[in-house]
């Protein structure tokens, strides 16, 4: 079960094992839909805890799309279907992790300047998540090249955000 989970980063062997990756896959996809989409309505008991929501879920989305970053510098073989889930997965939970800024969760690696600049802030997270949308479409088709432009031109979004709002 554990290693079926973990599907979109490890290769799928037999045919049955591949469906059931498939079938597990698909749940995880309604389930973090529903996230998604009562995202705004999330609330934390602690700012610590809003720290901690928007850390991981910057932590997984990181793991998801460094596992498509190894397969465009070639440092691991092309899978289109890896591929695929990875950028799923990417696409899911780019939309995740802004409801945590709010009033008062100053913190963790991210810059008080954050706070002051929100709508810029909120700028760079729409950027991200168009980048984002647009790389699940190379993705699906399969097609490295598009996947290679896709992934440079997200990570560019990643880049210029931190380089504004967070700490090293
Ligand atoms: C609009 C701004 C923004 C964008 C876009 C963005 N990030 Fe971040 N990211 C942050 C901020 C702010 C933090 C610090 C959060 C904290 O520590 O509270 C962070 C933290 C992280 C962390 C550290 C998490 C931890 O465990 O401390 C990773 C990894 C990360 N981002 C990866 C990415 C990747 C990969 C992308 C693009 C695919 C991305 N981020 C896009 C703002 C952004």
């Amino acid at each position: 079960m554990l290693q079926a989970l973990s599907g979109p980063l490890s290769y799928p062997s037999t045919s049955q094992e591949r469906q059931m990756k498939k079938t597990i896959l698909s749940t995880l996809a309604a389930t973090t839909l529903v996230v998604a989409a009562s995202a705004q309505a999330v609330s934390f008991k602690k700012p610590e805890d809003a720290v901690k929501y928007r850390q991981s879920t910057f932590s997984v989305m990181a793991t998801h799309f460094g596992d498509i970053g190894a397969m465009v510098k070639g440092d691991k073989p092309f899978d289109a279907k890896v591929a695929a889930a990875n950028a799923d997965i990417v696409a899911t939970l780019s939309a995740l992790p802004w409801a945590a800024f709010g009033p008062g969760t100053e913190g963790g690696k991210a810059k008080p300047a954050i706070w002051k600049e929100m709508d810029k802030v909120k700028a760079g997270a729409d950027e991200f998540q168009k980048a984002a949308a647009a790389l699940k479409t190379a993705a699906a088709s399969g097609n490295l090249d598009n996947i290679k432009k896709a992934f440079a031109a997200t990570q560019k979004t990643c880049k210029s955000c931190h380089d504004s709002y967070k700490d090293k």
